[in-house]
């Protein structure tokens, strides 16, 4: 979507109709740019009712991100955060990837309306679309070496699932290392990537997606089950209220890690472990699949499972891990 587009659907969000005339007057624009604007939001798929004498009106309201609303909700977190919205971009991991390259302060945190790069785990495309969709990475930094960070993205899947039950997903889980699911559907998703030394100090750029609202677009690109906080909460829900939430929560969270490792998260872990005592298989990257009963996790976030030969510890990265007899 264009600027001009972005504006316009900042003027119709409220879901009121909205003379043609006054949106050109309110952004500065022509009445034909306005037109244009509206076509474009049409075509992003939102539904759009054209009324002649009373102007446009959003079918659906559609709650977008605004810094001031969001930086007044920081509570605690405030001063620790430093936050950025934009339209659109490739993705907010790649961006503060970049800056943490040139020496960014640890803190800083960049949302989207969208992205047109967004990366998931495993090398997967992460799919997201103005207003149904949250999606924001932040910077942190650590005196201790990457080796030391294994725990970091279970630890960072409480704070989700925390902030995400809070909001009306009673029933969040996490599947290893940091899905946040509910019935066996991915409700968001976490990358981890990382930077600096193994011995330290260390950056991390810690990237969230969270599914806001049903969105036939979303579902059909992706090849696995998702459900949406709408959905599941039955409630409406404030994107900016979610996103302030998630950065207080992910401060708090963080500076427990930083303090006494993921060691200190374990048990909370456990208890949203949405497969623990469960038949799992997890399938390795050389294609072997390892069959056992998910134990939960080390201290070190490793997941354990228990097969035959007793108990097995396993490191995140290119493993995948599904429930027996579900289609994940
Ligand atoms: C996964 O479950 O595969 C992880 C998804 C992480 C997606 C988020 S959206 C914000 C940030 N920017 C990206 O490009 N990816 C992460």
């Amino acid at each position: 979507m264009n600027n001009t587009a972005f504006q316009a659907l900042r003027a119709l969000s409220d879901g009121a109709f909205h003379s043609g005339e006054d949106i050109a007057r309110t952004l500065g624009i022509t009445r034909s740019a306005v037109w244009y604007g509206v076509r474009e939001i049409a075509g992003a798929g939102f539904e759009i009712e054209s009324v002649r004498g009373r102007g446009y009106r959003l079918k659906q309201p559609v709650s977008l991100l605004d810094p001031a609303s969001i930086l007044k909700l920081l509570g605690a977190a405030t001063g620790r955060i430093e936050l950025e919205i934009r339209e659109t971009l490739d993705s907010t991991n790649t961006q503060l990837m970049r800056r943490a390259e040139q020496g960014a302060t640890s803190g800083q945190a960049i949302a989207a309306e969208s992205q047109t790069a967004g990366r998931g785990r495993r090398g997967r495309v992460w799919h997201s679309r103005v207003g149904s969709t949250l999606v924001f990475s932040l910077l942190w930094r650590f005196t201790r070496g990457a080796r030391e960070l294994a725990g970091l993205s279970l630890a960072t899947g409480v704070a989700l699932a925390r902030v995400l039950r809070a909001a009306g997903a009673s029933e969040a889980g996490l599947k290893w290392p940091n899905d946040v699911v509910v019935d066996g559907s991915k409700l968001a998703g976490i990358l981890i990537e990382m930077q600096g030394d193994v011995l330290g100090p260390s950056a991390a750029v810690i990237g969230i997606g969270v599914n806001v609202r049903p969105d036939a677009r979303v579902s059909r690109a992706v090849d696995q089950p998702i459900t949406d906080l709408e959905t599941v909460s039955g409630l409406a829900v404030d994107r900016n209220e979610l996103l302030a939430g998630l950065l207080r929560e992910l401060v708090l969270v963080l500076d427990r890690f930083s303090d006494a490792g993921f060691a200190s998260l374990r048990d909370e872990w456990q208890a949203l472990h949405a497969q623990q005592e469960r038949r799992v298989t997890l399938l390795l990257p050389d294609g072997a699949a390892v069959k056992g009963i998910a134990r939960g996790v080390a201290d070190d976030g490793a997941l354990l499972l228990e097969t035959g030969g007793g108990i097995t510890r396993h490191h995140s990265g290119e493993i995948s891990l599904r429930e027996d007899g579900t289609a994940t």
